[in-house]
């Protein structure tokens, strides 16, 4: 239920750590997946994760980039089943962040997954096995502070997969979102100096697991949700974050005891 073999995927913002977990995972499942990215370095890098994995430059703010990376993709492997909407910018600078940068940012996180769709769209419709799966985050649901434009654009995600479920189920095609909590990503390999304990100690309080994810365990969660296996799963947003959601402010440590210490 969870093969893929046969099947096309995009992956964009495939290049990076984090999204190399996800295009492991889909091609380990079976998959032919297309990495698009602006990355050329980690792209090439991307190659190297299976036998049918390629990377194609495509800048998804751009329409023609968006139209070349499909015809692309139908070139190379003849269709498109699953599009795995991962690019992203942190372009953010709280309430400072002027209008430019708020267009700018919201048109990498939100708009350029529908132009993702729209053009792949005639290739999803032909598909018997047609899945969409946009990246959104926990950021989606809680304040943090220093950060007005990320949130709002993962919010925004959360509420267009709904849209996108709806009005794409009569085309046979299944869209959901997956929200992981910290995963060990490129940003978090250089902010820490490549230190993953560190980087899981301050992970822990927030995080039921006690430590951040790995893009491979996101990426075994979306590639369930791309196979027949979800076949009943569409307009969700699954939870990839080592139980972040599921903790209060209280956190994780007995709060009532306090009250008699
Ligand atoms: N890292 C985390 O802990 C975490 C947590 C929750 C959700 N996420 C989500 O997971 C995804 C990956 O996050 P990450 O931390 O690995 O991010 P990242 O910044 O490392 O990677 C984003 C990728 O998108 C590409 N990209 C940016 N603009 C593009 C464009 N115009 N066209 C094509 N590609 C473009 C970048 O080149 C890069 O490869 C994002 O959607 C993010 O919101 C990450």
């Amino acid at each position: 239920m969870t093969d893929l073999t046969g099947r096309t995927a995009i992956v964009t913002g495939g290049a990076t750590l984090l999204a190399h977990g996800v295009v492991s995972a889909l091609a380990r499942a079976g998959a032919r997946v297309v990495v698009a990215d602006i990355d050329e370095e980690g792209g090439r890098a991307a190659e190297k994760l299976g036998d049918e994995v390629v990377f194609l430059r495509a800048d998804v703010t751009d329409d023609g980039s968006v139209a070349d990376l499909v015809a692309g993709t139908v070139d190379r492997f003849g269709g498109i089943d699953i599009v795995v909407n991962l690019a992203a910018t942190y372009l953010d600078d709280g309430f400072a962040t002027p209008r430019g940068d708020w267009l700018k940012a919201l048109d990498v996180n939100v708009v350029s997954m529908v132009e993702v769709v729209r053009a792949a769209h005639p290739h999803l419709r032909a598909s018997e096995h047609a899945a969409v799966v946009n990246f959104t985050s926990i950021s989606s649901k809680v304040a943090q502070t220093g950060r007005w434009v990320y949130p709002a654009s993962k919010a925004a995600i959360v509420s267009l997969t709904r849209s996108m479920a709806m009005d794409l189920a009569p085309d046979g095609i299944r869209v959901n979102s997956v929200s992981p909590g910290w995963t060990w990503s490129k940003i978090m390999d250089e902010l820490s100096g490549g230190n993953r304990e560190k980087t899981d100690a301050v992970a822990a309080p927030f995080h039921l697991t006690g430590r951040v994810g790995d893009g491979a365990e996101v990426g075994a969660v979306v590639a369930f949700l791309v196979s027949d296996a979800a076949s009943v799963v569409t307009g969700a947003d699954w939870a990839a974050d080592g139980g972040y959601s599921a903790l209060g402010p209280e956190g994780a440590v007995p709060a009532i005891p306090q009250l008699s210490e």
